[in-house]
């Protein structure tokens, strides 16, 4: 079966066709960070406008990319939550259109389940974009140091275990699911303010790293930004740990410690305008609080996966999903989880033709395609 997914939920428009939820036969992302890069952040009307302006041509690429014409298409599916309601609205109009225009089954799918499925499509040594990296980060302790032994079309893949715990990581959510079969979810941990992304996006803000903040982050850790002669420090500042009960999380705080060290380390008042701060600070400065930031949002989510663990002792996977599912630092902290190859990490549409297709042998009905809504707020469980 093969099925065109859709997706347009923030800031990426992209189409993909996948063959029984597990083969990408093409997966083509038109990113507009370029020009968010330059606001520091989304503006939503930008986005639903570029959207509209990408959405048709990646569509068209998406099929020529596979070989297919219409006629070997099966379904669509489309994200029709959560997400931005301008963007929403450009993925789902066009799939519905799509799908009354060639007659075919519109499925609409919710993004974090989309993000989770991401760790079922199969990454071959054939189809994986670049370098060895990209297949090691597939499934680190499936990695063999001797890759002879893979041949052009050998597959990395193994598929995740039920009961599984998913850990989502993204730009707008952090939670922990608890999978006792495909599509079958339950939120067992979720954050009470701001999410792991946004922190991360928020954190190079006060930094002056570019957006988004996750990529930016991880490269002035490394010290691989302008100026910087050697690699952060991640020990150079102590950030605390947020207490919060039981699975759940919070990071609005820990934005607000690395504001607060920042601030000192700088002897400024904290009435100091903070975007002003970036101005003040060494290439080293910046390298060392990025370090020590991601050593602490790193260390938190591990620290909450283990409790689940324990909590769940008979899960038999983790996986972990979402744009900072690419996060190297997190990828070795959890050498036994899945993750997605890091160019499916963030947002595609493989992943929703993926999560379509295990939806449709759960029993999921198609959506009526004159009526489909979207919902911008909506939880995977409802
Ligand atoms: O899943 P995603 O692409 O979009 C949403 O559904 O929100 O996630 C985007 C988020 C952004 O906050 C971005 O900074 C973060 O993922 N991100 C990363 C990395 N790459 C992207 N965070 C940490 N490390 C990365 N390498
Ligand atoms: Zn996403």
């Amino acid at each position: 079966m093969k099925i065109l997914g859709i997706e347009t939920s923030c800031d990426e428009t992209a189409a993909a066709v996948v063959e029984d939820g597990v083969r990408i036969l093409s997966n083509v992302v038109v990113s507009q960070i370029d020009i968010f890069a330059e606001y520091g952040g989304v503006i939503p009307e930008v986005a639903a406008r570029s959207h509209l302006e990408a959405m048709m041509p990646v569509v068209k690429k998406a099929l020529l990319d596979a070989s297919c014409t219409w006629n070997d298409i099966d379904a669509i599916a489309v994200t029709h939550a959560p997400g931005l309601l301008g963007s929403l609205l450009i993925g789902t109009l066009t799939a519905r259109t799509l799908a009354i225009l060639h007659n075919k089954p519109l499925y609409a799918v919710h993004h974090l389940k989309s993000h989770v499925y991401a760790n079922w499509l199969e990454v071959t040594k054939s189809k994986a974009e670049s370098s060895s990296d990209t297949l090691k980060a597939v499934r680190p302790s499936l990695w063999s140091s001797d890759d002879s032994a893979l041949d052009s079309s050998s597959n990395l893949f193994a598929t995740p275990n039920f009961p599984l715990l998913a850990l989502v990581v993204s730009g707008g959510h952090t939670q922990i699911l608890y999978m006792p079969g495909h599509n079958k979810f339950e939120i067992i941990g979720t954050t009470h303010d701001d999410a792991i992304g946004e922190c991360f996006d928020k954190v190079a803000k006060i930094l002056g790293l570019p957006y988004p903040g996750g990529p930016s982050i991880t490269r002035a850790a490394r010290g691989e930004i302008e100026g910087a002669t050697r690699p952060g420090d991640s020990d150079k500042y102590k950030l605390p740990h947020p207490k919060v009960e039981g699975l759940d999380f919070s990071f609005s705080g820990l934005k607000t410690a690395v504001l607060r060290a920042v601030q000192k380390e700088l002897g400024v008042p904290i009435s100091y305008p903070s975007h002003k701060l970036k101005e003040l600070l060494s290439a080293e400065q910046v390298c060392d609080f990025a370090a020590s930031f991601q050593k602490t949002a790193v260390e938190i989510l591990v620290e909450k996966l283990e409790m689940a663990k324990r909590e769940y002792p008979e899960t038999k996977s983790v996986v972990i999903a979402g744009g900072v599912s690419a996060n190297q630092a997190l990828r070795e902290a959890l050498p036994e989880a899945y993750f997605p190859a890091t160019f499916l990490s963030g947002d595609n549409g493989a992943m929703v033709a993926a999560a379509c297709y295990f939806e449709i042998l759960s029993g999921v009905n198609p959506v009526n395609p004159y009526k489909l809504n979207i919902y911008p707020r909506i939880s995977i469980q409802d």
